[in-house]
């Protein structure tokens, strides 16, 4: 059977490099996408591999009826856990159970490194380690891999450029020499095509873990500060200082900015099996931050 795969979450910073490397690999792809335009922008020149389905989270029926009515193979499965109020590990549930029912024979899930560290201890651990036990418990259901990727580089275009461009700090919680673990969102999206285009029977159930480059907030601001050509020192705040910073000036709400405020990752490791999943080394920050260089200057 030729493969189609199912993508939610594809128009984004992980799921756009997968899909790229899924229709240059000559695979059909069908996208739930809100902005259809925003969609076919990002990839010119697939008319033939790519079908858009309009939908959101909120109403699931455009992907109830495209999931029965294809014929697909595998579902890459991205939900954005911190959009708005929703039960993400529900939401989960419900677009893997219905995918697996029509016949899909791999789910890719997009988890995180917070899923397997310390229990419930903030919100992406919750809502993920939740995510993976309900979407392993559903009946009959076939191959489900999880990949937990770190720390997102693309954090820094998302949510730092103000500091850096208008405020020239990087600026957080972390003690200064406490270790940050980074991954670049190419390598997930890179390691979740491969997952989706390789034998589901030799990943079967397998979680991997993904982290690419240990980094200082120290280090880390020196890694910007090459990449922007100016110094952008790291800025050390007190607790209160960045969670009013993170929720007065960024908009972020109590939960996300609490626990980024609290965010701890003293001790992480890279993942050093991870060249084996990419087929090439990791990316490194400086790397993935070039190709922001203009925004973020
Ligand atoms: N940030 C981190 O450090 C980190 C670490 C580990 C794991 N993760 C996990 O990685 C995932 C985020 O990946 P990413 O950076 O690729 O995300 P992203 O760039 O924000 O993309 C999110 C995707 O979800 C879609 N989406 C958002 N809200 C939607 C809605 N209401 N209905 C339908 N589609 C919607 C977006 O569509 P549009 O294009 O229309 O916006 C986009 O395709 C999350 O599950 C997060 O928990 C993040």
């Amino acid at each position: 059977m030729l493969e189609h795969i199912f993508v939610i979450g594809g128009t984004g910073n992980i799921g756009t490099k997968a899909v790229k490397d899924l229709l240059s690999n000559g695979i059909k792809v069908t996208l739930y996408a809100r902005n259809p335009t925003k969609a076919l922008c990002l990839f010119p020149d697939y008319d033939a591999l790519l079908t858009i389905v309009q939908g959101d989270y909120s109403d699931l029926m455009p992907f109830y009826d495209a999931i029965k009515k294809g014929r697909y193979t595998r579902l890459l499965l991205l939900v954005q856990i911190d959009s708005g109020n929703m039960n993400a590990p529900l939401l989960k549930k419900q677009l893997a159970t219905a995918a697996y029912e029509a016949g899909v024979s791999q789910v890719v899930d997009i988890s995180s490194y917070a899923a397997g560290d310390r229990w419930r201890y903030n919100f992406a651990a919750e809502d993920h380690w939740a995510s993976e036990k309900t979407l392993m418990e559903i009946p009959n259901r076939s191959s489900l891999v999880c990949l937990r990727p770190g720390r997102l580089a693309s954090n820094i275009v998302d949510f730092d450029i103000h500091a850096i461009k208008h405020l020239n700090m990087y600026p957080g919680s972390a003690e200064p020499d406490e270790t940050m673990g980074w991954i670049s969102p190419n390598d997930v999206g890179t390691v979740a095509g491969r997952m989706l285009m390789d034998d589901v029977a030799k990943h079967g159930d397998a979680v991997y873990e993904m982290i690419g480059e240990v980094l200082t907030p120290r280090k880390t601001a020196a890694v910007i500060s090459t990449v922007v050509g100016r110094e952008i020192p790291y800025v050390h705040m007190d607790p209160i200082a960045r969670y009013t910073m993170l929720t007065d000036k960024a908009g972020l709400p109590h939960r996300i900015a609490y626990a980024l405020t609290d965010l701890n990752e003293n001790g992480i490791q890279v993942t050093r099996a991870l060249p084996i999943l990419l087929g090439r080394k990791p990316e490194t920050l400086e790397e993935y931050l070039m190709a922001y260089k203009d925004q973020l200057m």
